[in-house]
């Protein structure tokens, strides 16, 4: 629309911050209106109902998974559920042991301690958080050298809610330090679908059901990614048609936007071609082939591959990361005759038969 470079930008730039708000608008705000993950749902209601029975704080909730799947909205809904506050911050914040000592001394009895990316804690901190989690009391030191001293600091009861994207970064002692782990998955096209569905009522975009159905099957099993390609595709619709979501009005909006059958992105794209076609298939590692795409191994790691690995297209094996059958189709190849036939889900203990011939 703007003809000149810096009215675009700045609108751009408006855009995101409206994102952002949205974002916020549209997390769900009680377990009941949390939709999917049903068994996460009723293993916190039994922990947190439990707690509030016994009048005590819950045991620590350590939630694992990748970005999108509402681990931070979670955290939010445990705060809400047991009628405490939030106090929120994230593993890169807490470099020193001070920064959470400060945290920690703040805490009000009851309350709830969200800690994202808690796999990224720096290391004093997390000595700190040991015993805080332990015995809600924390030993500051003052001074340095032979005159240190050591403070006790009594911490108020609380919770801590840690997410995290790489539960297997966590150290031990850590993770044994959480009551209860909420694995959260990957969400299956229903539940995506009643997310939109539920996500257009309230930003009062009309959403026909099919059109829902589109959009849901291209996002990626991710709540999130669901909610920003239905922000694309009502932008879509507002400019191009008469506002009203229809399918093919989704799936003209979602060519525009370079978005799959499959809900596949660039990166997801350009893993499974560097795979296929710079590594013939693998055995390749996950470092080599994030080398290849010019990204960080942790994203290719944490972001593509359990989606990749969820579509059937890359099998995790014990040599390294192998393209399926499905991979060299998607890819429009034709599959060589030892590539594994993919499915959902496969193992790394149960490499498909084939596979190592
Ligand atoms: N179960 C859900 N129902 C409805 N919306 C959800 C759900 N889970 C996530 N969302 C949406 O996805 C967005 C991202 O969720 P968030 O909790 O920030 O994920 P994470 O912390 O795991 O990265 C939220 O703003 C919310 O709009
Ligand atoms: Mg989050």
């Amino acid at each position: 629309m703007g003809d000149s470079a810096g009215l675009e930008s700045s609108v751009t730039a408006n855009f995101v911050a409206a994102d952002s708000d949205i974002e916020a608008s549209l997390r769900p705000t009680s377990l009941t209106d949390f939709i999917g993950q049903p068994r996460v749902r009723e293993q916190l209601q039994l922990v947190l109902t439990g707690a509030k029975l016994r009048g005590g704080t819950p045991d620590h909730i350590l939630m694992s998974g990748p970005p999108g799947l509402g681990k931070t909205s979670m955290a939010m809904i445990i705060a809400s559920e047991l009628g405490t506050s939030l106090r929120l911050t994230s593993g890169p914040a807490l470099e020193r042991a001070g920064d959470l000592a400060a945290m920690l001394s703040n805490l009000v009895e009851g309350d709830v301690l969200f800690i994202d990316e808690i796999h990224r804690i720096a290391r004093p901190a997390e000595e700190m958080l040991y015993l805080a989690m332990e015995d809600f009391r924390v030993d500051v030191v003052v001074g340095k050298g032979p005159g240190a001293t050591s403070i006790p600091l009594e911490v108020a009861p609380f919770t801590l809610v840690g997410a995290t994207t790489r539960s297997g970064a966590l150290t031990g002692p850590l993770r044994d330090r959480f009551g209860f782990t909420a694995h959260m998955d990957f969400y299956d096209p229903p539940e995506l679908q009643r997310i939109l569905l539920r996500s257009a009522g309230i930003l009062g975009v009309d959403l026909g059901e099919e059109a829902s159905a589109e959009i849901a099957g291209r996002s990626r099993g991710t709540p999130r990614i669901a909610n920003r390609l239905l922000r694309r595709v009502r932008d879509y619709a507002d400019v191009r048609a008469d506002g009203v979501i229809t399918r093919d009005v989704a799936r003209a909006a979602l060519a525009v936007y370079d978005v799959d059958q499959l809900g596949l992105d660039r990166l997801d794209r350009s893993v499974l071609s560097a795979l296929v076609r710079s590594f013939g298939g693998g055995p390749v590692g996950v470092s080599t082939l994030a080398v290849a795409v010019g990204e960080e191994p942790g994203t290719v790691e944490e972001v593509c591959e359990p989606f990749l690995v969820r579509a059937g297209m890359i099998a995790r094996t014990p040599r390294g990361r192998v393209a399926t059958a499905a991979a060299w189709e998607q890819l429009g190849l034709t599959p060589p005759p030892e590539a594994a036939a993919g499915g959902i889900d496969v193992r790394v203990n149960e490499p498909p038969q084939g596979l190592f011939d």
